[in-house]
């Protein structure tokens, strides 16, 4: 993925320095903005994204639309939870209090950051993300974000957040590390309409779970793994996930496979 690093029109120094940094220490091209507009420099460097660092945090720009860290949909879930309400993926995981989820798609967070507030401070959740751009994106957001309420931040700063391909990470983690080990890898078939989410598919890891990374998932997991997919999808068939949870009218499903070590 080609991209260059600028900011805004009127950087900050601490912002100007950052995104400096950030851009020597990838070995990026750092654009001084000065008065050019991101399509104007899209065109000038031969680059489709470009990541650029705003005072309310980074943001990545393409004719997709912008990318940037936001709740989503994790801040209606979380205030369900709050009102006793249930939260599939939550059902699925059978999570409580104190335990762990190694997340192994995470994205913009917004599950991690559900299964975060539901395993509260005693608990832990990991989030792993091929793409270099996206984890920087969520790195930058649960680390800064302040949510509306003290336990929705706290449930942020509590994810650790690690740029890998979880296949190759996942052989180097203990067996039975994670109480919970979760997928929700790209779909086949978009289904997202936020156009904050339309950027994710151009820079997004699109591979489907292979066989080798589930059975790494199996070692890895103590209680169970879950897989997130669309209602119906042969993707839980091919993987061998017999246990299913979610709404009737849901266009998402969440697979179970119990682990028996
Ligand atoms: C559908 S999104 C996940 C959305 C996420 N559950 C959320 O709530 O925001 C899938 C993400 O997993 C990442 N991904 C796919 N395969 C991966 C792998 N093998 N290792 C790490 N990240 C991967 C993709 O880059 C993408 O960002």
């Amino acid at each position: 993925m080609n991209f260059v690093i600028t900011t805004g029109y009127h950087p900050t120094a601490a912002t100007e320095q950052a995104a400096r940094e950030f851009a020597q220490q990838l070995n990026v091209e750092f654009v001084a903005r000065n008065r050019n507009s991101l399509a104007a420099i899209q065109k000038n460097f031969h680059v489709d994204v470009i990541l650029l660092f705003s005072k309310q945090g980074p943001l990545i720009y393409t004719d997709d639309g912008n990318y940037f860290f936001h709740l989503s949909m994790a801040d209606l879930r979380i205030k369900n939870l709050k009102n006793g309400k249930h939260d599939h993926m939550i059902n699925a995981m059978q999570l409580q209090p104190g335990m762990s989820v190694l997340d192994c798609t995470l994205g913009l967070a917004t599950d991690a950051i559900v299964a975060s507030f539901a395993t509260g401070p005693s608990g832990k959740v990991t989030g792993l993300e091929n793409s270099l751009l996206l984890a920087f994106i969520a790195k930058a957001g649960l680390s800064g974000f302040i949510g509306e309420s003290p336990d929705i931040t706290a449930a942020l700063r509590q994810i650790e957040v690690i740029q890998a391909d979880s296949e190759k990470y996942l052989c180097h983690v203990p067996d039975e590390s994670y109480d919970i080990v979760y997928f929700d890898p790209m779909f086949r078939q978009p289904i997202q309409s936020s156009s904050n989410l339309k950027p994710i598919r151009l820079l997004a890891d699109k591979r489907p779970v292979s066989l080798a990374l589930l059975a790494e998932a199996k070692r890895v997991a103590r209680k169970r793994i879950v897989l997130k997919e669309m209602q119906g999808s042969p993707e839980f068939e091919r993987l061998g996930f017999t246990q299913f949870v979610g709404g009737k009218y849901s266009s998402v499903q969440y697979g179970i496979m119990e682990v028996q070590h």
